[in-house]
């Protein structure tokens, strides 16, 4: 007869979670503006006037996609970007000539999550990155 002996581990910790992150990131009417937050971004999120848009970089696995890729697009599918943006392979997002309309909260999910642990059991949440977005004048 086999004996199955069940170890039972406690755990008790805390989870704490901050608030995200928020950069303020003035920009000139007319420059290029580049957001890089890491490799492992596969897509960018903004939100502009409470309307969320994702753009995602024209890789080789998409080119049969029918999700259109190197534009900003809607949730329900529609085009919001005008041709100015594109994201690039390595997680970097291009505006060429930034407008005033380019103005909003940007962001990824694919942000790696920063995890800290702390000697008394603690771990510590730094929340993704979000980056206030507006024109410089
Ligand atoms: C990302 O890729 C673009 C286009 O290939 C390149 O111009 C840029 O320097 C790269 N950026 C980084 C941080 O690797």
């Amino acid at each position: 007869m086999t004996k199955f002996v069940f170890y039972v581990i406690s755990i008790s910790v805390i989870l704490q979670v901050i608030e995200p992150a928020l950069t303020v990131y003035p920009v000139k009417i007319g420059e290029t503006l580049i957001l890089d937050i890491g490799r492992e971004v596969k897509e960018w999120k903004r939100v502009r006037n409470g309307i969320e848009e994702t753009i995602r970089p024209c890789g080789n696995n998409d080119k049969k996609s029918d999700v259109p890729c190197n534009v900003w697009m809607t949730a329900n599918s529609k085009k919001a970007g005008d041709g100015r943006e594109h994201m690039n392979e390595n997680g970097t997002l291009v505006i060429d000539n930034f407008q005033e309309s380019d103005s909003g909260d940007y962001f990824s999910n694919d942000e790696l999550e920063r995890v800290h642990y702390t000697a008394d059991g603690q771990i510590w949440k730094l929340a993704r990155s979000k980056i206030a977005v507006f024109p410089l004048d």
